[in-house]
């Protein structure tokens, strides 16, 4: 599909030679500038994060990018959801953003060699599990704080680590950006919105909730005076695999380092990648 043929009631740009002159527009009148980075395939946990830039931000870029370096071989590059049409329609109505959507071979021109690498909290779970993950999600992030110069940047909690790792690349490459992680938003039914749960048949779907409900027993069991994370994971783990999870890592961690914690003295982070069928799905919560 053309972006140009694309029925939009919001601006989109397809390449950053008319991005940056329309943000240094609205930049000149004055407005605070959020930056929302995204896949697309939109859910009402994206629309969160786009409504939280927008109360604190005169214009709200949306960037709609399925950023092929951050997916390994044997993953859904090629069937994640590429929905932009849908997406431009939940973002219709908001005249204070505008939608980024790059092309591929814009944002990685041939001979591109160079990219982010991150250390400590990068090397635990997905790390290990999606080797090479992170270094394509800085690398994509730091690219669009780059070329949209935001002054906020929103990030969603469900992607815990990536949250995390978000912080600290800023941080140590001396971005000047505020980053605001917004809660989860989740289903009634306390399943998390993700762009990978279209993927799930009805019966996968009812499966998929054993990954909230053992989040909610870790936080009960931490509750009720529970202090050894061993016994914690361990009833977590029973509980996924008892509804047909194959399990890739579940921990309780340090919240800043993500390092496993063996007794809980102090606020942590309970974190779950699993499968259900052919799906991955990751969840967490903050406990204590
Ligand atoms: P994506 O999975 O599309 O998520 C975009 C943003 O939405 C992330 O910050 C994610 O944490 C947030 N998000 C997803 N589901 C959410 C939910 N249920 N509640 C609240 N926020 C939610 O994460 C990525 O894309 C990519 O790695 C990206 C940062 C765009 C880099 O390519």
């Amino acid at each position: 599909m053309s972006k140009a043929s694309l029925d939009s009631s919001v601006p989109v740009i397809a390449d950053a030679a008319t991005l940056r002159p329309t943000i240094d527009v609205a930049r000149r009148a004055g407005k605070v500038i959020g930056l929302v980075p995204t896949m697309g395939a939109l859910h009402a946990g994206h629309i969160s994060l786009v409504e939280a830039s927008r109360r604190e931000c005169g214009l709200t870029v949306v960037s709609i990018f399925v950023n092929p370096t951050q997916f390994g071989p044997g993953e859904d590059f090629n069937r994640y959801p590429r929905t932009l049409q849908a997406d431009l329609e939940m973002l219709s109505g908001r005249d204070d953003c505008l939608v980024f959507a790059p092309w591929a071979e814009h944002m990685y021109a041939h001979g591109h060699v160079t990219r982010v690498e991150l250390d400590g909290p990068a090397l635990p779970w997905e790390g290990r599990f999606r080797p090479g993950h992170f270094s394509g999600v800085a690398t994509i992030v730091l690219k669009l704080f780059n070329l949209v110069g935001p002054d906020r940047a929103y990030f969603g909690q469900k992607d815990y680590q990536q949250s995390v790792l978000v912080r600290r690349m800023a941080a140590d490459l001396d971005v000047p950006i505020r980053i605001e992680v917004c809660p989860t938003v989740r289903e009634p039914d306390g399943l998390a919105l993700s762009s990978r749960n279209r993927y799930l048949s009805a019966d996968e779907r009812e499966r998929a909730l054993s990954i909230s409900r053992s989040l909610r027993l870790a936080a009960t069991l931490v509750r009720d005076g529970v202090r050894e994370a061993s016994a914690i994971v361990a009833q977590m783990r029973a509980m996924l695999t008892q509804a047909g999870l194959r399990i890739d890592y579940v921990a309780v961690a340090d919240r800043d380092t993500l390092a496993p914690v063996t007794t809980i003295n102090g606020p942590v982070v309970a974190l779950i990648a699993a499968h259900v069928g052919g799906t991955r799905l990751i969840d967490n919560e903050l406990i204590g």
